[in-house]
């Protein structure tokens, strides 16, 4: 680093992030933001702040050769990307930006909802491939079936505000709910495997945790209703692959609708080639709106960091 640049707090930003919504930071004299991807840059040891989304995967190695780094935010919600047991050993902050794209993953849910009652992709492929398949295509109704949300948090009290306008009735599981916070959403509080026994569609929206982890899988997968249509918009990993590929494979579920992967970028998923998976490349939050709302959160408050930071004025 220069003697000019060394003066001032630096940050890198690893992923694709709005530039409007950077703008707090980019207008800074006392701030140089470098966009770029963490793995070409060379001197990684010369950062004070990384921002990412869920591009990149930051590791205790890469803390180790940031050397400098205070904060790491996340542009998004989840932070199963950032290693935070790591981070906060070497006393780095983690923040995230937790309600940015809520209403843009909801609404994510709800076109996946439609796409699979509705085999929207599958028509579109058949015409598109010189088909007039009307017969191939019949879907079903969403008025006055069940949907099943596993995690109840912000995106899944939008999904109940927005069910009511398809007529859904909603069951929902979630050891954190609250009977009058259910009451007041006009939902159901079920358990978990009530949830997998009566719902028609079944969506999951919780963080990808240990517990989370495979919190659908091939004992509980078997209790839900046939030909089920399951939806995971929310992290790869909390439905089991391999048993919802199984599950597929024998007929017992009707579809699924993936925005979310076990590995990103999802190549050579198996589950991608069936006629009845539908899938997206982990978008949900890819709207206008989420980007720069995520973005200008992250940056308001990794200025306010920076601002604080006594290093800065050193
Ligand atoms: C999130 O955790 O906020 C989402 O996965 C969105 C994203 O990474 O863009």
């Amino acid at each position: 680093a220069t003697e000019e640049t060394k003066t001032k707090a630096r940050i890198l930003v690893s992923d694709a992030m709005s530039k409007e919504g950077l703008a707090p930071l980019l207008g800074q004299d006392h701030i140089e933001c470098i966009q770029q991807n963490v793995k070409d840059v060379e001197d990684q040891d010369t950062y004070d702040a990384l921002l990412v989304r869920s591009g990149t995967t930051v590791t205790p190695e890469i803390m180790d050769q940031m050397s400098n780094l205070k904060i790491i935010a996340r542009a998004g919600v989840g932070v199963d990307n950032i290693d935070v047991d790591a981070a906060t050993k070497r006393g780095i902050v983690v923040i995230n930006a937790p309600d940015g794209n809520t209403i843009s993953t909801a609404e994510h849910t709800f076109a996946m909802i439609m796409s699979l009652a509705r085999n929207i992709p599958q028509a579109d492929a058949s015409i598109q491939n010189g088909e007039w398949n009307r017969k191939a295509f019949q879907g079903v109704e969403l008025r006055g079936k069940t949907l099943g949300v596993v995690g109840f948090g912000r995106i899944g009290s939008e999904i109940a505000k927005r069910a009511r306008g398809f007529d859904l009735s909603l069951l929902v599981y979630d050891p954190f709910l609250t009977e009058e916070r259910a009451g007041k959403l006009g939902v159901e509080i079920g358990t978990l495997d009530e949830v997998l026994e009566k719902s028609d569609i079944i969506t999951v929206h919780t963080p990808l945790t240990k517990d989370t982890k495979g919190m659908l899988n091939r004992d509980n997968l078997g209790k839900t209703k046939p030909g089920v249509l399951l939806i995971n918009c929310a992290r790869g990993g909390i439905i089991d692959e391999e048993a919802l590929y199984e599950y597929l494979e024998n007929g017992h579920i009707g579809g699924a609708a993936l925005d979310v992967f076990e590995e990103e970028p999802a190549q050579n998923n198996k589950l991608v080639g069936l006629n009845q998976v539908i899938t997206t490349p982990h978008i949900a939050a890819s709207t206008k709106e989420a980007q720069l709302n995520v973005a200008e959160q992250v940056s308001d408050e990794v200025l306010q960091f920076l601002n604080g930071t006594p290093a800065l004025n050193s």
